[in-house]
Order: C-alpha cells, then structure tokens, then sequence
C-alpha cells in the first residue's frame, strides 16, 4: 500500500483502522453526539464517517483539492470544502458548532488562531478534540500541542483532558471543551 499517495480508498481504510479505538474511546469518555460536526484538515475523513449516526450535520474541510474530492465521492451524507479552516470557521456563527476534531492535522503549523476560532463558534459544553503524532514528541523532544493548550487554558475557559495512546499517528489526545 502507498501511504504517499493519500487520497484514495486504501489510504481512508488504513486511517479508520488506526482511528477506531480512539473514536470507540471518544465516544465511552464524552457525549459525542450532538447536531454539528467540523473536522478540520480531514484529509479522507474516516472519522466524519465513522460518526456518520453521531451528528446530524457533518463538515469536512481540507486545503487538499485530491483529498476534498476523495471525500465527497466517498460520503454522501456530509459536505466537504476545500478551504483554509480558519476562513471556514470565520464563516459560522458563534455558539453552533458541537465539536471540532482536528486528527493528526500537523501541529508545527496549527496556529492558537485556529484553536481560538473553534472556541468562538463552539456551543457550551462542546468539545475541540485534536490529536498529534508520537514523531513529534521524538522530534521535538515533546508534543507541539501541550504548550498551546497552557496557554489557551484560562484564557479560552475550558476543561482539558489528555491521553496518551500507543498508536503512531494519534499518540496524544487532547479534548478541550468549553465551559
Ligand atoms: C497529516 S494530514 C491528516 C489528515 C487526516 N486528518 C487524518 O488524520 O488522516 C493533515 C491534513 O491537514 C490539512 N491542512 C493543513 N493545513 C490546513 C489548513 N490550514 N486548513 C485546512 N486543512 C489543512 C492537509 O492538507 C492534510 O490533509
């Protein structure tokens, strides 16, 4: 399998295997469950399916032209948009939005910007769930995310829970949930 090439059917099948026990987990630890759904940097969205009966209205948004079109032939009962995740969050309304996943989206590059504009559009109690790869602890000698969840933390109001995994890709999971 060429897991260069990442938006094909392969590639989609191979992420919902290593996704599984985090969303099976996510969904015993907190209400996933809600009317809208936003996962941002969805690449080919096996999450967005795998909680297809979870949330009424689901979004897919991705730089990646390939990855967009993969997804919209793919799933049929969500929408997807090839757009920066800022400039789509800026488009919704404040306190609409019941969760924000963000999987494996690479961390070096995710600015606070983006964080702070998921908390803007999030309704009480909603959640912004990201994970992050063990590479970047090895990398960098510690996960990107911690700092930027600190820093956030008084500011933005919310409860943070993290939790390490023993998968590659989606080793440090971090939920953010507005208060
Ligand atoms: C490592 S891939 C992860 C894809 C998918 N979430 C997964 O777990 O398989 C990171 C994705 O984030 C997308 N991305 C990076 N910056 C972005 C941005 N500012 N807005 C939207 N998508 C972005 C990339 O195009 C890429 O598909």
């Amino acid at each position: 399998m060429d897991l260069t090439a990442t938006a094909n059917k392969d590639y989609f099948e191979y992420r919902m295997q290593e996704m599984e026990p985090i969303i099976d987990f996510l969904k015993n630890k907190i209400c996933l469950k809600g009317e809208k759904l936003i996962s941002v940097g969805c690449g080919t969205a096996p999450e967005i399916s795998m909680l297809d009966y979870d949330f009424s209205e689901k979004i897919g948004i991705d730089l990646n032209q390939k990855a967009i079109e993969f997804c919209k032939n793919q799933n049929k009962h969500a929408e997807f948009y090839c757009m920066h995740a800022i400039e789509y969050l800026e488009k919704e309304k404040a306190d609409s939005v019941d969760c924000i996943l963000g999987m494996d989206i690479d961390l070096n590059i995710f600015p606070d910007a983006l964080i702070e504009q998921s908390f803007k559009v999030l309704k009480k109690n909603g959640s912004i769930i990201l994970t992050e790869r063990k590479d970047n602890l090895k990398i960098y000698g510690s996960y990107l995310l911690l700092p930027i969840i600190q820093r956030i933390e008084k500011e933005n109001n919310c409860d943070i829970l993290a939790f390490q995994f023993p998968n590659e890709r989606d080793s440090l999971l971090v939920i953010l949930q507005k208060k």
